[in-house]
């Protein structure tokens, strides 16, 4: 792994650095390319693995990624301050950019390619750009439902119901973003975060298990381990493609959560050209219909993206009025108690 030492940018080739210097994000002319990069990535292995081979062959970087949930990304991150290991962090729940962002962890890149994505949708500052939307739905097992005489849920007070004792999963919140947003969903919803961390707790009857990543309890679902999971819906479209055909989603109709996934740039980045490069890259429309080809379909933030079929239609789906900064904001604090006071952190 490339490290960057003290006496900054003296591992870095030469023409690298006059190009970092130049403010350029893609290699400038007569500058050497970059000669690595690694992706700390988020979402789903085979779309991280797509990613990086298409940036590898159309820049000629050799690209490699390492998958972590958004706790576990912050938490490296963090770890690795001094001397950090990864450049870029693609994908995930933009809170936790927000959270990182608010330990000083993250450095600033407004691209120019972010000219496209709405206001709405990413860090007016540059901190973190958006470069997907997905929707928070409820990923069902339609035989294990209809055996326990269960309507398939459609409100988040379904998944309190007595006959779903040891049937739920969802991740846990201090290691997913997704399982974050679902916390921090019941804040909004339900008006604080005492009415949140007391809902969460009832639910906890109802938990079989908190896995680490967010999307392992559509697996979970899938394979008739559990009724119900709380997951991205696009993760629990993605399973029933890979032929978990039980699977059904539906959306709490009082309001669900959304993550806007995001991109970017770690702060004293070993990699930092190549990493621009990266955050160019992933906001262009080429870049962002890459997650289709690999049965991930979250939204692009890219007008010009082509949308699948298979995406959420949000005009469908009453969504919450998320606060990404105030989210991000409420994360460490939020977690923490949700350890303390409904559940400690899984092992594995
Ligand atoms: C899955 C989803 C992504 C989401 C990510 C968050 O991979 O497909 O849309 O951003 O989960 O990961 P985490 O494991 O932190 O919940």
């Amino acid at each position: 792994m490339t490290r960057r030492g003290s006496a900054a940018g003296s591992i870095v080739l030469a023409g690298v650095l006059a190009s970092t210097l130049a403010g350029g994000a893609a290699a400038q002319d007569g500058a050497e390319t970059p000669t690595s990069l690694t992706v700390l990535c988020t979402p789903q292995e085979d779309w991280c693995q797509a990613m990086v081979a298409a940036f590898g062959a159309q820049t000629g970087i050799p690209t490699s990624y390492v998958r972590l949930s958004s706790g576990e990304a912050l938490a490296r991150i963090r770890a690795s301050a001094a001397a950090p290991e990864f450049s870029v962090w693609w994908g995930g729940p933009a809170d936790g950019f927000v959270a990182a962002n608010a330990e000083g962890l993250l450095e600033a890149y407004a691209s120019p390619e972010a000219a496209v994505v709405a206001d709405t949708q990413k860090d007016p500052d540059g901190v973190w750009t958006g470069v997907y939307v997905g929707a928070l739905g409820l990923c069902s097992n339609a035989s294990v439902l209809q055996e326990l005489g269960v309507e398939t849920p459609d409100s988040w007070d379904d998944l309190l119901d007595p006959r779903l004792q040891g049937q739920v999963a969802m991740a846990h919140p201090a290691s997913s973003g997704t399982a974050y947003t679902a916390l921090y969903t019941q804040v909004l919803r339900l008006g604080g975060e005492d009415a949140a961390i007391d809902f969460m707790k009832q639910l906890h009857n109802n938990i079989l298990q908190y896995t680490k990543s967010g999307s392992a309890p559509a697996q979970m679902a899938g394979r008739g381990e559990v009724a119900v999971s709380v997951v991205f819906s696009h993760d629990c479209v993605k399973n029933f493609d890979e032929g978990f055909t039980d699977l059904v989603v539906s959306f709490p109709a009082e309001g669900t959560g959304y993550e806007i996934g995001g991109v970017a740039l770690i702060k004293d980045a070993p990699e930092a050209e190549a990493a621009r490069m990266w955050i160019d890259w992933s906001l262009t429309a080429a870049a962002q219909e890459i997650g289709q080809t690999v049965g991930s379909y979250q939204l692009p933030t890219n007008p010009n993206a082509a949308v699948s079929e298979r995406s959420v239609n949000l005009a469908d789906v009453n969504l919450v009025e998320y606060d990404f900064q105030a989210a991000g904001e409420a994360r460490a604090a939020l977690t923490q108690r949700f350890e303390d006071e409904v559940a400690a952190q899984p092992v594995e």
